[in-house]
């Protein structure tokens, strides 16, 4: 997965897929990927009234911020506009006026700058963040993919770059959805996976010699055949377990924080490892926001080491999980054959 002597190649990436406005300048230098610059500008205030992300107020704040982190991911990467090879960015999946808004600001950097542009899958590009920064690269195939997002849960096998195969998927609500969701009902900000996290480690402190976990909640579809998710069903047991305790205090909410936490991981991980297993993985890869749980990652790394077989790990690092661009900006080498004419946003955009 080296980028074999390939010298002085400078690649801009754009991610407006959801409400983080991402820019990033990577250099491939001496065969290796270097990152020069990855600016993201986070609305996570402006959304956290809402409780998760508001559309048309998303777009507005990407139109704003845009020129605003182009210059400053310009200035870390030490260049110039016209430094830049190719553009790459993100033309879906993801909500479709922000997806617009990195498109039609690519579009318009593209021409003035005589440069071509290279769609990215933003799905694909959680996946290839596991290049950023490894050295030397050593994710052997077949791989067993799981993309966890606030839009996606997949299940993806992988026989090498551009070869995907959807092996499952959620048939309702993501993984980072749930965490979402379940953190609204419990009062919690805007987004849930990182203040459930962060509740549930407190818990895991104060409640170390009582009974763990005396709330249960259910682990759906988890010894279904299948390679699918369901996490709706999760967020309802929480809101009825919600209702029925009327008071819940502080001990009770790390307990449920824990136990949500918990739950969700058990899936994962369950079907991630069967789904290695029936394939044959020699790899198994995460991408996406909530693989940058700590307690997920932990879990999963100490499941695989202790596997009869030998398979390798990779996550990336935790800023490369949630949405970036440098993400999109490796995806966008990888795909260099392909630049378009006329790139239209894709909001439902399969890998
Ligand atoms: O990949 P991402 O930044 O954006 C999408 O493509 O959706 O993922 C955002 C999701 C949110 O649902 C957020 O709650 C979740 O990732 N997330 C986490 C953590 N950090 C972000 N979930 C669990 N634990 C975390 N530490
Ligand atoms: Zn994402």
């Amino acid at each position: 997965m080296a980028a074999k002597n390939i010298k002085g190649i400078k690649i801009l990436g754009i991610d407006t897929s959801c409400d983080d406005t991402a820019i990033s300048v990577m250099e491939i230098r001496n065969s290796k990927f270097e990152i020069r610059s990855n600016v993201v500008s986070s609305q996570v205030k402006l959304h956290q009234k809402y409780g998760g992300v508001y559309p048309s107020l998303a777009k507005r704040e990407h139109q704003k911020n845009l020129p605003v982190v182009f210059r400053k991911a310009l200035r870390q990467a030490q260049g110039k506009p016209n430094d830049i090879d190719f553009i790459g960015v993100t033309n879906g999946p993801g909500l479709e006026p922000c997806l617009w808004q990195g498109i039609n600001f690519a579009k318009d950097l593209a021409e003035r700058l005589k440069k071509p542009i290279v769609p990215v899958n933003h799905i694909e590009a959680h996946i290839l963040a596991n290049l950023i920064n490894r050295r030397p690269p050593s994710i052997m195939f077949p791989v067993v993919a799981l993309v966890v997002s606030g839009g996606h849960t997949q299940l993806i096998l992988m026989r090498g770059i551009g070869k995907y195969k959807l092996i499952g998927e959620t048939r309702d609500d993501a993984a980072g959805e749930c965490f979402d969701k379940t953190a609204r009902i419990l009062g919690l900000s805007y987004p849930g996976g990182p203040a459930i996290a962060k509740i549930a480690s407190l818990g895991n402190l104060v409640s170390k010699k009582e009974t763990k976990f005396p709330v249960s909640l259910p682990r759906p579809m988890m010894h279904q055949k299948n390679y699918d998710f369901s996490f709706s069903g999760l967020k309802t047991a929480v809101l009825y377990k919600a209702r029925e305790l009327k008071t819940i205090n502080y001990k009770l909410k790390t307990e449920l924080c824990a136990e949500i936490q918990q739950a969700i991981i058990d899936v994962l991980l369950y079907k991630t490892i069967k789904a290695a297993k029936n394939y044959k993985a020699r790899s198994i890869i995460l991408g996406g926001g909530v693989a940058a749980n700590d307690e997920l990652r932990k879990q999963f790394k100490l499941k695989i080491k202790n596997l009869k077989f030998k398979i390798n790990f990779f996550v990336p690092g935790r800023i490369y999980c949630t949405d970036n661009a440098a993400m999109v900006a490796i995806t966008a080498f990888y795909h260099r054959t392909q630049k378009v004419k006329n790139i239209k946003a894709q909001a439902d955009l399969q890998i």
